[in-house]
């Protein structure tokens, strides 16, 4: 296991899967839909008719797939699985949607979760004489348990997902056997309804709710038999398990934000699983993977060039500090809109990184274009498989966070973040600068997920400072070194969803002009680690306590001293300096975060923004 806690795969894809006597096709499209903020580049269904098994998909929104039912929404069929898809492995299109066959044309299953072992494990198929129709990691789940089927699907899965490495919530369906959904779950998450007359499953409570209010959470390892009305749960090695049934008193609008008020809040909180999903199979035996990168030669490369808006230029400066600091390579960062209209010196030798959650913002895209021009190879960083700028880029790195519903972007930075440590470790790695420190650093990586739900556990404690702040009309952010970028980021996420207005600047800027700006109704926000900068940031906080602001410091766990200084502190844990601002970004989330909602405002669709700035 890669990471030390039983992680789930954050909000990649929705699946469910319907037994009965009787439903409609519609039906089980009907319960799909309810999930379609977990992904919607494409979608797909299976259900069995006649002995025979049938197979509709389609790229895009889910109404796209009730028009390429047509008719059929209206049979009558007793088993169906289905999929609504968030591209991790191939591009959104009708092949690699869900769900996905074997040779047979037999076994359908739909997936959510990453395979990390899918190329071995695809070779090996290969070897045997299986023919692959898809680019994605999911189809070899149904040529594995095609291999192990010996008349008893039950069985056949379980073989199947002992031999499976990464994450998975499967759901199956045979067409020799139409009274059964085989289930399984690994890592991320599926649950059960209980209910009479009915089997039915699903990534989440949503679409259950219609049905049942009573559930089973399948666990990590847990292999499930679902027939309408009956439901047995077995443990890996085949033995029949209890697991509780809860009772779920959530609506459907509070099921899909899981709970939570706000999409922006829920996805701060999944941040653990995000981490998981963006760094999952990159650390491994003291090595840093990006296979994605595999044509690069860092160790080669002049200098790196930058270009970002937004949440994703302040994620780039985080870069440029790292890979400065620790190798003799020049990381050039440039928000787009400026990059585009300017004449940059670059050239064959530049390696350009677009980073861009949306994967569509013009500016940056423009940016690409013309660093193309230039000769640059084009590698990006996005959240959405296929996207303009992927398509438009050399090579891609996905974060593999799951749609970000909330405009502000949350745990998207976050899986920002991540990455880009990671390449700045490979960067070191590969320019032959590595040493114990950069061991440090990984291994506090794989610890990160932990260590943010610790973060994430004091978040009353932001409520209550955010309550007595919420009324000031401005705020200034400052840090040093790499608390720069992460007072430029809690600036933004105040400004954008609470309206505060809010300034981040480099603590040492503050004498040459802000400082005047200071009084006791202009309190300051200031990122404070105990890192080499500490002295001199402690100084600058002193002046700002001089002219009267009030200080709402993150400090370091342990620090004492600060309390004579700030009059509010949130601790963060002890990590190297280098990765500081990965834990500080949910403590700006949630400050951000729980100002705008106690001034009653709506932080997933703040005033004059959009998700996707495709417009300059
Ligand atoms: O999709 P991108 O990462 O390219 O978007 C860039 C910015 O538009 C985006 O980060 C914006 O600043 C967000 N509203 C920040 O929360």
């Amino acid at each position: 296991m890669l990471f030390a806690h039983n992680w789930e795969v954050a909000v990649l894809c929705g699946i469910v899967g319907m037994i009965a006597d009787s439903v409609k096709t519609q039906d089980v499209v009907e319960a799909l839909k309810k999930l379609e903020y977990r992904g919607y580049d494409s979608s797909g269904i299976a259900f069995v008719e006649n002995g025979r098994l049938r197979v509709f998909k389609s790229v895009g929104k889910i109404e796209r797939l009730e028009k390429t039912l047509g008719d059929e929404l209206r049979k009558e069929i007793k088993v169906g699985i289905a999929h609504t898809r968030w591209a991790t492995h191939g591009a959104p299109n009708d092949i690699n949607a869900h769900p996905h066959t074997d040779c047979t044309g037999n076994i359908a299953v739909v997936h959510n979760g990453i395979i990390e072992n899918f190329r071995e494990l695809r070779s090996y198929l290969i070897s045997l004489g299986h023919k692959f129709k898809s680019e994605t990691d999911t189809e070899v789940i149904a040529h594995l348990i095609e291999e192990m089927y010996d008349g008893d699907l039950l069985q056949a899965v379980l073989k199947a997902v002992s031999k499976l490495d990464g994450a998975y919530a499967i759901g199956v369906v045979h067409s020799e056997h139409p009274d059964e959904i085989v289930a399984a779950r690994k890592g991320s998450p599926l649950v059960i309804g209980i209910a009479k007359g009915i089997g039915i499953i699903a990534s989440d409570v949503t679409p259950l709710l219609k049905y049942t209010k009573e559930v089973i959470f399948l666990e990590d390892g847990d292999v499930a038999l679902i027939k309408k009305g009956r439901v047995k749960v077995f443990d890996s090695s085949g033995k029949e398990i209890e697991r509780k049934v809860h009772t779920i008193d959530w609506d459907e609008s509070a099921a899909e934000k899981g709970g939570y008020k706000h999409f922006m809040i829920k996805e701060i909180m999944e941040e653990p699983q995000t981490l998981v999903n963006a760094m999952m199979g990159r650390i491994k035996a003291g090595d840093i993977l990006f296979p994605e990168l595999a044509s690069i030669d860092f160790s080669k490369a002049r200098r790196i060039n930058v270009v970002a808006c937004g949440t994703s230029y302040h994620a780039a400066l985080f870069f440029k500090y790292f890979v400065e600091f620790h190798t003799d390579l020049d990381v050039l960062v440039e928000v787009s809109s400026e990059f585009r209209y300017r004449k940059p010196h670059i050239d064959k030798d530049t390696i350009t990184l677009a980073i861009s959650q949306s994967g569509e913002t013009a500016d940056t895209l423009e940016s690409i274009r013309l660093a193309k021009r230039l000769g640059s190879r084009i590698i990006s960083i996005t959240n959405v498989v296929g996207s303009t700028i992927t398509r438009e880029s050399d090579l891609s790195i996905m974060m593999n966070s799951g749609p970000e519903i909330g405009v502000a972007a949350t745990k998207t930075y976050v899986a920002q973040l991540a990455i880009l440590a990671l390449m700045g470790l490979k960067i070191v790695k590969d320019r032959g600068f590595w040493s114990e420190r950069h061991s440090k650093i990984a291994d506090t990586m794989l610890r990160l997920p932990e260590l943010f739900s610790t973060i994430l556990s004091e978040k009353d404690h932001i409520l209550e400072i955010a309550k007595k702040y919420e009324s000031y009309s401005h705020f200034m952010y400052i840090g040093r070194g790499y608390g720069y970028p992460t007072a430029l980021e809690g600036a933004l996420k105040l400004k954008e969803i609470s309206y505060i207005h809010a300034e981040g600047y480099p603590a040492g800027e503050l004498k040459h002009g802000p400082i005047a700006l200071l009084d006791e109704k202009f309190p300051v926000f200031a990122i404070l680690p105990s890192d080499s900068l500490y002295q001199k940031m402690k100084s600058n906080v002193m002046e700002c306590k001089a002219r009267n602001a009030k200080i709402v410091a993150v400090a370091t766990s342990g620090n004492v001293e600060i309390k004579e200084l700030a009059d509010e502190i949130i601790y963060v844990p002890r990590v190297p300096e280098d990765i500081y601002p990965l834990v500080m970004a949910p403590v700006i989330q949630l400050f951000a975060y729980y100002v705008a909602d106690l001034k009653g405002l709506d932080p997933d669709k703040p005033r004059n923004l959009a998700k996707s700035v495709t417009v300059e």
